[in-house]
């Protein structure tokens, strides 16, 4: 009888062990690139190793960012006479491996997609049915993230989808960071804290400030529609669990402050910033918004706590984010069609973040007051604040208890 107990707790125990998430690989929102928003499925070998040439050449791995992933389109179209996946032969001469390799040796990580349903969207082999043979490929090729798509899933059900792969990339023994890419349908914040990294809550993003573009049975949404669409959701976002906000559009079209207030917003939100623009063609001033170290260092923030609205003042939508060792970020966006002068009267305002149990508490403390885009000092918080804000640009600043 004892041996029987002693057998059952051991069992319970090797299947717990096993039924987890690779903790720990996303403490703060991973940073990094993504192909799809500008190349879809026209990638290839050169382009991947150019990309992550540039990571160096203009101080983006200096910044923060870190993994390269290789969206749909990477595969050849079938799979090998043993089910294995492939590497597309032409786009991608050298192999995954190889490719890994390239990127690791400049002290980079590399991530690859794939799907939850029989296909991906763009058509190629998806992983259902073939979750843990996939897995083990990654491993084998050195892979250190996977964005799970679910595209063809039919009546598939979701949990049960994400939980299979977590368990298969688990099995196959690498830490490998898990993005969930199941657009919101499933209100993944509710259950996926141990099964993923981090997960998508909407349909794709598109380069624009506010729109959405229907394509028959879905659409793409806008910067602002994005942050618009979950209400209540930031509770659930914490230190290796993360609501991604999508790609970025930053350098894909937006006017240069359309750019800034998105990055910032990003950045308020806790959202894994992953860049989906050219770099190799890039401008001066979308790499300054996108290596700019004082706004990612929000973003970073080790406490992990998402920000929200506090208000909207006259077309300025007014965010916080309350930051560790006394400190808050803040950010006014101008979302007017024209340039505005913006005063706020820290003495009207009572800051707070309730979820959160935390208070600026400004009738008893001042705090400085730090401008993170234009990298100046603009006093403290004894004195009403006030800016110049462009159309649909932004004033970020920090807050730091004196
Ligand atoms: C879905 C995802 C996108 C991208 C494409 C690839 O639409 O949401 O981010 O991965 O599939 O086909």
């Amino acid at each position: 009888m004892m041996k029987k107990i002693f057998f059952t707790v051991l069992l319970c125990i090797a299947v717990y062990a096993n039924a987890q998430k690779f903790d720990g690989l996303a403490k703060t929102p991973p940073l990094g690139w993504n192909s799809w928003n500008t190349f879809g499925t026209a990638i290839n070998e050169q382009l991947v190793k150019d990309i992550a040439d540039k990571f160096i050449e203009l101080g983006l791995k200096d910044a923060g960012y870190e993994y390269i992933v290789l969206d749909d389109g990477w595969m050849a179209k079938e799979r090998d006479a043993d089910g294995n996946l492939i590497a597309d032969p032409i786009k991608f001469p050298s192999g995954m491996k190889a490719l890994a390799e390239y990127i690791h040796l400049k002290g980079l990580k590399f991530g690859l997609y794939n799907c939850a349903g029989s296909k991906t969207c763009a058509g190629y082999p998806g992983s259902r049915g073939y979750e843990y043979q996939d897995a083990r490929s990654y491993a084998a090729w050195n892979v250190d993230y996977l964005k799970y798509d679910w595209c063809n899933t039919d009546k598939l059900n979701a949990v049960g989808a994400y939980i299979t792969m977590r368990d298969a990339l688990k099995a196959a023994n690498r830490p490998i960071v898990f993005s969930i890419c199941e657009w919101g349908d499933n209100e993944p914040w509710k259950w996926a804290k141990d099964v993923g990294h981090l997960w998508r809550v909407s349909g794709d993003i598109i380069n624009c400030w506010d729109c959405e573009v229907g394509h028959g049975s879905w659409s793409s949404w806008g910067v602002w529609k994005i942050i618009n669409m979950r209400k209540d959701i930031r509770k659930a976002a914490g230190p290796d669990h993360w609501n991604d906000l999508d790609m970025m559009e930053i350098g894909n079209g937006m006017t240069d402050a359309e750019d800034r207030s998105h990055f910032a917003m990003w950045s308020m939100l806790a959202s894994p910033l992953i860049m989906g623009n050219d770099l190799r063609s890039a401008s001066k001033e979308t790499i300054k918004t996108l290596a700019n170290k004082e706004v990612i260092a929000i973003n970073q923030d080790k406490l992990g706590i998402q920000g929200f609205r506090f208000t909207n003042e006259n077309n300025i939508e007014v965010w916080l984010k309350p930051l560790d060792n006394n400190a808050w970020a803040m950010v006014f966006v101008n979302m007017g069609e024209s340039p505005t002068n913006y005063k706020f009267q820290w003495k009207k305002h009572d800051i707070g973040d309730d979820v959160n149990s935390r208070s600026m508490n400004l009738e008893n403390n001042t705090y400085t007051i730090r401008d993170v885009f234009n990298h100046v000092n603009l006093g403290d918080t004894t004195k009403d604040l006030t800016a110049r804000i462009g159309s649909h640009d932004v004033l970020m600043i920090i807050l730091q208890k004196k």
